[in-house]
């Protein structure tokens, strides 16, 4: 626990009389050691995790039974999903009172216990911050729309309508696009997200610091971090030109990351990271490598992290993806980050379809060694990785061939949209299965007991099926489980910081099965195998050595021959080597 008088005290002393003092010349090189680098994140969407009152979802109460499991896992850092007062419009990405908690999951002290749970364990916990909109029942949003004079008008943006229809905005949730009309002030307000999500006016300085004092109130409590959500839209251009004609093909370039946006980010790093020592993480990172250091250098004294969607968006649909280019985007942004700035990476999250499903192989004859090969991936590699819920264990996604059955508000605005495009909307569907976030929202898979273990109610969302056979319980004790795996992974990652700080050096790209690198830091140097494939694959590594000193490998062997190595379907292997 942080003695937070003495610290308060302590701040108000030095951010009363001097500014953060610059960071020395070399600050912000990739090796500088802090504890957001070396962390290893591991997200909970908190209405899936685990329920403890039988209402269906779960709760603070219920990640508290479990703080024991997230500490074996060997993560060192939590990001939970948004759990504020909300309509749940967007679950919860529709905020109606930053301050306030949802009744579902639980009361404030609820909260302090299950923050004090972590930080016993030595592990940060990192809130969701969504803050380029808030919900329409927030009071804010409600005083806005009542009249045009109200003090809170210029809170978001307005179009009167005597004006004429607005200028064309891209919505990310809905096809009629992002102004919506609304007759209490005969005026449209812009929505990037669900119309149930204004944007708030950042261009406002009472929205800035209100936001602000809302991340004070939180980090007085005690949180680390914050993860910033659909940051990079915050500042708008209100003058509100026309867009080119099909411009939304590149919406981050002309939605994302005005000018402005920095100068509010070095404000808010000013008012709450500096005096606080608490980090940042940007949702999204621009669209060029320039962009992304602009969010994240040390010198910038803006965010601290951000994650890119690069590798996201290539693994969209079932038929899947090229291993080269999943080495290319790997490569090409740890190359623009060698020697400054700090990325996250993540293969999966709350708004993906399942790891295995996407970039693994889910039939039953790979699905473990798959999942565990890309854990493999992911904990190796630099940047501070994101593992969500479910996948330390493998879950899958779910089947889920009707419209009828999603309550997600971005697949009904993606349904609504393919409906008025006359699309193939069988073939719709069956993409919207494969890809939906959806898939990634079941809950939790504990046990093989009713529910699995997640509720003893009736779930907010079905549980997927195959709980009988991929749950905590069975792989707990299994030394060759998925879940020992990712233990085993966390591990050499914590004992290793080559596998932190060390430079990437890509083996063989043109490789079709195998990614290979090294990593090299202070006079260690590890070599990381990995078979993409779902057959036997060779690589021959001339010019290296000790390939015996293996440090991870769940198959029983690695098959050597001089040079040439061998890897089983989706063999993974790490050895340290000279
Ligand atoms: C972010 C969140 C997503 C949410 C959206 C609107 O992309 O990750 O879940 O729907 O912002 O807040």
């Amino acid at each position: 626990m942080k003695n937070h008088l003495g610290y308060f005290l302590f701040l108000l002393l030095i951010t009363s009389c001097t500014p953060p003092a610059p960071p020395p010349a070399d600050e912000g090189a990739t090796d500088e050691q802090t504890w957001w680098k070396e962390g290893i994140l591991y997200q909970i969407y908190p209405q899936s995790f685990k329920d403890s009152d039988g209402d269906g979802f779960g709760d603070f109460r219920g990640v508290l039974e479990k703080l024991d499991y997230v500490e074996s896992l060997g993560v060192t850092m939590v990001w939970m999903n948004p759990f504020f007062a909300s309509p749940l419009v967007d679950n919860g990405y529709d905020v109606a009172d930053y301050r306030a908690i949802h009744p579902r999951y639980g009361t404030m002290a609820d909260f302090q216990a299950m923050l004090d749970g972590f930080h016993e364990r030595g592990i940060k916990f990192v809130l969701d911050v969504v803050v380029n909109h808030s919900s329409d029942q927030h009071a804010w949003f409600q005083a806005s729309r009542s009249s045009r004079a109200n003090p809170y008008r210029d809170y978001y943006h307005w179009w009167p309508a005597e004006k004429g229809e607005p200028p064309y905005r891209f919505s990310f949730f809905d096809p009629e696009g992002a102004w919506e009309y609304d007759s209490l002030s005969n005026a449209y307000y812009l929505h990037t997200f669900a119309a149930a999500q204004p944007d708030l006016n950042w261009e406002n300085p009472k929205v800035r610091q209100e936001v602000y004092d809302i991340m004070k109130f939180w980090a007085e409590k005690g949180v680390d971090g914050f993860r910033m959500d659909a940051f990079q839209y915050a500042s708008k251009d209100t003058t509100w030109p026309e867009f080119p004609e099909g411009h939304e093909r590149e919406v981050i370039k002309w939605y994302g990351m005005r000018p402005q946006l920095h100068d509010y980010l070095k404000e808010l790093y000013r008012e709450v990271i500096a005096p606080y020592g608490v980090f940042a993480v940007a949702e999204g990172a621009g669209s060029t490598f320039q962009d992304a250091h602009d969010l994240v250098d040390a010198d910038r004294q803006e965010l601290q992290t951000a994650y890119h969607f690069d590798y996201v968006s290539m693994a969209k649909t079932p038929d899947g993806y090229a291993l080269a280019d999943f080495k290319d985007v790997f490569t090409r942004w740890d190359s623009a980050f060698a020697e400054k700035g700090w990325l996250a990476i993540f293969l999966s999250n709350h708004d993906n379809s399942r790891l295995v499903n996407r970039y693994g192989n889910p039939s039953p004859a790979f699905r473990i060694p798959s999942t565990q090969m890309l854990h493999t991936f992911l904990l190796s590699m630099r940047g501070t990785p994101y593992t969500y819920y479910g996948d330390e264990i493998g879950m899958t996604n779910i089947d889920m061939p009707n419209i009828e059955e999603y309550v997600d508000v971005a697949a009904k605005g993606e349904y609504r949209a393919a409906l008025a495009a006359e699309e193939d909307l069988d073939e719709f569907m069956r993409l919207l299965n494969y890809r939906s976030r959806e898939n990634s929202r079941t809950p939790m898979q504990w046990d093989t007991t009713y529910q699995a273990g997640f509720t003893t109610g009736d779930p907010w969302k079905k549980v997927n099926a195959n709980h009988q056979s991929i749950n905590v319980a069975a792989q707990d004790q299994d030394p060759a489980s998925i879940l020992n795996h990712f233990r085993a992974m966390t591990k050499v990652r914590r004992e290793n910081p080559v596998l932190v700080y060390g430079r990437y050096e890509l083996i063989q790209r043109e490789h079709p099965d195998i990614y290979a690198f090294t990593r090299s830091w202070e006079g260690d140097k590890m070599l990381v195998l990995l078979n993409f494939s779902d057959a036997p694959a060779s690589i021959e590594l001339n010019a290296m050595a000790g390939f015996e000193n293996i440090v991870i490998n769940y198959y029983p062997s690695l098959q050597t021959d001089g040079p040439r190595l061998s890897l089983e379907p989706y063999q993974a292997v790490i050895c340290k080597i000279e």
